[in-house]
């Protein structure tokens, strides 16, 4: 499979914002991990990082016929950009939308996820294990056991 791994605001500083709650691995290593992930799967993982909204539709767009699955975590965009949803649904890529913190133990405004609805499924809390999770799901799901 080949897999687009979208990754929203501020996330290219994971290790070193707030790693009590985002933990210490950095964005690369994250990469690093996820695109290995998939190698030892017989499968590809390219990993793009935006901090701004219109990237992360155009990176949407261009998923179609190109990928056959993204991993996306919007960041705060999840809480507010009806545009990644629209996005997000004009497209035929499925999606499994991934949060490293638990957001439903965090501010109530975290609580809400816009972007969920285009998604097949939502994983948060599991931290950067949640990666993996989702990228297992639709490998099992495409070997027909998911
Ligand atoms: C996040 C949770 C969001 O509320 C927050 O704005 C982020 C990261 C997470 O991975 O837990 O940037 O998506």
């Amino acid at each position: 499979m080949k897999f687009l791994i979208i990754n929203g605001p501020n996330l290219n500083l994971l290790g070193r914002r707030e790693p009590g709650i985002y933990g210490e691995n950095t964005y690369e290593s994250l990469c690093r991990e996820l695109e290995i992930f998939a190698a030892d799967h017989g499968s590809s993982a390219v990993c793009f990082q935006s901090n701004h909204e219109g990237a992360i539709l155009d990176a949407i767009h261009g998923a179609q016929g190109e990928y056959d699955a993204i991993i996306m975590n919007p960041g705060a965009y999840t809480h507010y950009s009806y545009a990644i949803l629209d996005a997000l649904k004009a497209v035929d890529v499925p999606c499994i939308e991934v949060h490293i913190s638990n957001v439903h133990q965090r501010e109530e405004f975290r609580h809400k996820s816009v972007t969920a609805p285009a998604c097949v499924g939502q994983i948060c809390g599991l931290g950067l294990y949640g990666y993996r999770a989702a990228m297992t799901y639709f490998l099992e799901r495409e070997e027909g056991q998911g």
